[in-house]
């Protein structure tokens, strides 16, 4: 039985099987006053503040660590529990200031006021970073305390001060722990934790040093959970208590985050990981927890923007409108592209395919997804007939084996890498499959270190060791795939020590790890393709060659799961912002007829131009007109927005200016998430609610009040939406995966499509009653070793162009990183520090050398700053420097500056 019924403070109540006490409580709505305890973490039994009586139980048991149980008595208050609580708390209060909280005049004091208690400026509340949302202020005014029994006294401990993000104080800190646990259970960094002992014990660094250097990530855990102002955000510290908070989705990775963004004077001032938010449930990164100050950045598009006389001058809407309408009216057809968003809604992306399509008549539309290519996502579509991740982020807490295949998960995607290390904690076989060196690596139990080029040479030779050893599971196989006599044809003639050979990786460490793979009860695989050289669609055949040949679909924390770069890069595809595919992943000769009958238009009938078709098709005067929504996109790297300059007209709608704007015809502004209504379709296909937090900065316009403005002056029909509600209603029309959803269905843990009706609760795990596709596709592929195209000129490959915007205070500075290996600097004569340039052909980028092992040979790993407005004030590198991986690159040392 998993209900049970127990009685607190004569009140009967429901609990399930495996909670403790307060738990049962709290959603009971009875309050047990506690300080140690925090729901997002293991119970510590440490403060002792929630104790309780219980009948038949002897002493005062703590309630956060205590169990249900059925019939239970429980009563929370009493002589004897509030004596204790009373004896806690002025042991705690002989340590922390608490001059505001057992002052009578509380009430009528102000921060300027002249305090005659105590004339340290820190030792009053009303003078402290968490006043009005400190968790030992709602304890001590819960228990009426007038005064403590005990003399203060301050710690004299030093502020410390010494990072962008978090700031120390812990004259203020109540030992309570949860930093401490926060930083080892959710983050696994064990950055921080009690230092001294006794009486004298303190948080700190685990080596002494800072934060930075202490392997914080900078995830924010630590300050969303310590109760008082021992630890707290530099930003907005002294804010005190919000006025309103808005629950939104992350707008910075494809996990799709909850956040609670806490609003203060119509400024966005403090974000915290929503605990309901069905992904992340209580976490966040670094981007999520300190990336929000873009939104009131300097920076910020205000006003439409005109080129006249070759300058960009401030217009009117109407103007700028009147002008796109003109030029685009008289250019329809082909010569057309757009390129849309991975960061704007999936109501935008709609609207602007649409409008792509109906009125300019172009299916030159694609995006920019940096972390998994377009390749990738199509051939999983052939292989198994869904282009997505086929399980979720949190299922993967409960996989017996992980593999992860070129990414660097804890900085690309750190809260699904949360799920990846708890799976870790619990057991699970951790294989990383990737030439450099990341923090998954070194946990993992197999490392797959290949050489650069030979990662689909692995990933056959694991397949070619389940096969020889017997370990794929024969009945899923004959059931639900086809083509296994072609795969055994193709690996035959080879045997797993050519394949580990021609990958340079040991053949006993991908036996073992096969067999770990292919022995869970469920496996998961997950990839990108941004750091690789290999070809992304070959990259998805051999994942879900894996996974078909053992069975893995189909069922919870296995699958295949391509990662996705943003925060609607899914939606973005889904929406149909794709040369080929139509809204749904429809292909154009499959559904273009039907939706130009919705849409009451002809559609063009033959695939589009793709991004850098596109690029291309504008350097050699085949495009004349295209149209960039980027949404802080900012630059797409190894694009040059020089290319661009043939065109005849250039929109871009962005909050920046970018390069790319800074050659537009004209700029139209645009709000960031943080002011606009739609959704996201996170990576693992969940549909969730994008809330409106602050009012408009400037004079901005979504994309959907953009293409209406455009439609109506280019008379065309069919945008005209009174909110992105109707949008989505337009859209689960047409799609049928998205059938089912409507904002009103969405609540908080939104719908993973397919949705196909409004009864339907979504689909967690794809392929469950069989494989979408008919029979999932074993695919014959080419293995390696793949390469760059050699270039004696340019005698290195650069490895993940990451832009990593927080790793360490170098990254917080705002250079960017190349790393190389010892041999490769010693015979180019570079050292750690030096200054140095990146040579590609479409850019060169500066940089601080580092010298690394974990580079291969040949090869340069890049690290890039984010853009300045979404973190610090960081300098970003010119756009066409930016390389991608694979391009060839040469270094050069510069000159120290003198003097
Ligand atoms: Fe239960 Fe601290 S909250 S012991």
């Amino acid at each position: 039985m998993d209900e049970l019924t127990l009685t607190i403070d004569g009140r009967e109540i429901k609990a399930r099987k495996g909670q403790t006490i307060i738990e049962a409580a709290r959603e009971a709505g009875i309050y047990i006053p506690y300080l140690c305890w925090h729901p997002t973490l293991k119970a510590f039994g440490a403060c002792r503040m929630c104790v309780v009586e219980v009948e038949r139980m002897r002493g005062t048991p703590a309630s956060c660590t205590t169990g249900v149980m059925d019939g239970m008595v429980v009563t929370t208050k009493g002589r004897t529990i509030d004596g204790i609580r009373h004896n806690i708390m002025d042991m705690i209060l002989s340590e922390h200031p608490h001059g505001c909280l057992t002052c009578p005049r509380v009430d009528h004091c102000g921060p300027q006021d002249m305090c005659l208690r105590h004339a340290n400026v820190v030792d009053r509340c009303v003078l402290c970073p968490q006043n009005e949302r400190c968790e030992l202020q709602d304890v001590v005014y819960h228990l009426q305390m007038k005064d403590s029994d005990l003399p203060y006294e301050y710690r004299h401990v030093p502020l410390d001060s010494s990072n962008p993000f978090i700031d120390h104080d812990m004259n203020l800190c109540i030992v309570c722990g949860r930093c401490v646990r926060a930083c080892n259970e959710i983050e696994a960094a064990n950055a921080i934790t009690f230092i001294e002992r006794g009486d004298r014990t303190l948080i700190g660094t685990s080596l002494g040093g800072s934060l930075s250097d202490s392997g914080c990530t900078f995830c924010g855990a630590c300050v969303d959970v310590c109760p008082v102002g021992a630890i707290t955000e530099k930003d907005h510290k002294w804010s005190g208590a919000p006025e309103k908070s808005v629950t939104t989705i992350c707008s910075h990775c494809s996990v799709g985050c909850q956040l609670e963004l806490l609003v203060k004077k119509g400024s966005v001032v403090r974000s915290i990981a929503d605990l309901s938010g069905p992904v992340n449930e209580g976490n966040s990164c670094a981007r999520g927890k300190f990336g929000y100050k873009y939104i009131h950045s300097n920076d910020r598009i205000h006003s439409p923007y005109v080129r006249k006389n070759g300058e960009l001058v401030e217009a009117t809407w109407d103007e700028a409108l009147d002008l796109i309408a003109a030029r685009l009216s008289g250019n329809r057809g082909p010569a057309f592209g757009a390129v849309a968003s991975p960061r704007a809604t999936n109501e935008e992306n709609y609207l602007l395919q649409k409008f792509t399509r109906a009125v300019m008549g172009s299916n030159n539309i694609d995006h920019p997804d940096s972390t998994c290519d377009a390749d990738a996502v199509s051939a999983l579509g052939e292989t198994l007939g869904v282009g997505a991740m086929t399980n979720g982020f949190r299922e993967l807490r409960d996989s017996g084996c992980i593999l992860v295949y070129g990414s660097d998960l804890t900085w690309d995607h750190p809260v699904a890498a949360i799920q990846v290390k708890e799976a870790v904690n619990r057991g699970a076989t951790l294989i990383v499959v990737d030439p450099a060196e990341t923090e998954l690596s070194l946990m993992a139990a197999h490392w797959l270190r290949h050489r650069p080029g030979t990662g689909i040479n692995v990933m056959a030779g694991l397949a070619k060791a389940i096969l020889d050893e017997g370990l794929e599971d024969q009945e899923f196989i004959d059931g639900q795939t086809e083509g296994i006599d072609a795969l055994k044809d193709a690996v035959d003639g080879r045997s797993v020590q050519q394949f580990t050979e021609s990958a340079g990786v040991n053949r006993d460490t991908l036996l073992e790890a096969a067999r770990a793979y292919a022995g869970a009860d469920s496996a998961a695989i997950l990839f990108s393709t941004s750091r690789s050289i290999e070809p992304g669609a070959a990259i998805a055949r051999s994942a879900a060659n894996l996974a078909l040949l053992t069975g893995n679909l189909g069922k919870g924390s296995a699958g295949v799961n391509p990662l996705r770069s943003d925060a609607n890069s899914q939606g973005v595809t889904d929406m149909g912002c794709s040369p080929s595919l139509l809204p749904g992943h429809v292909a154009l000769a499959d559904g273009a007829d039907t939706l130009g009958k919705a849409w009451g238009a002809d559609l063009p009938s033959s695939a589009g131009l793709n991004l850098q078709q596109m690029i291309d098709g504008a350097g050699n005067n085949a495009l004349k007109s295209m149209f960039f929504s980027l949404e802080t996109q900012r630059e797409i790297p190894g694009i040059d927005p020089q290319s661009l300059s043939s065109l005849d007209f250039l929109v871009v709608h962005d909050l920046f200016f970018s390069d790319i704007a800074r050659a537009a015809d004209v700029v139209l502004p645009a709000p960031s998430t943080a002011e606009k209504d739609g959704t996201f379709t996170n990576a693992e296909r969940r549909v969730q609610r994008v809330n409106k937090v602050v009012e408009r900065i400037g004079d901005s316009r979504t994309l959907d009040e953009v293409i209406a403005g455009l439609a109506s002056r280019m008379g065309a029909s069919g945008f005209e939406f009174d909110s992105p509600a109707q949008v989505m209603e337009e859209i689960s029309s047409l799609v049928p995966a998205y059938g089912g959803i409507s904002y009103d269905r969405l609540g908080v843990v939104g719908l993973q499509w397919p949705c196909p009706d409004s009864s339907h609760p979504g689909t967690p795990v794809l392929h469950a009653d069989g494989i979408a596709r008919g029979k999932g596709l074993l695919s014959v592929f080419e293995t390696g070793p793949h390469s760059a195209d050699a270039d004696p000129d340019y005698p290195f490959t650069v490895l993940g162009a990451v832009l990593r915007e927080i790793k360490g205070v170098v990254d917080l500075e705002g250079r960017a990183r190349a790393a190389i290996n010892p041999a490769d600097a010693r015979s180019a004569d570079i050292s750690a520090g030096d200054e140095i340039e990146v040579v590609t052909r479409s850019g060169v980028l500066e940089a601080v050398a580092e010298v690394a092992d974990s580079v291969p040979n040949g090869f340069i790993q890049l690290s890039i700053p984010h853009t300045d407005t979404m973190v610090q004030s960081l300098n970003r590198p010119p756009s066409a420097a930016v390389p991608r991986t694979g391009a060839r690159a040469k270094l050069s040392k510069l000159a120290p500056v003198v003097g």
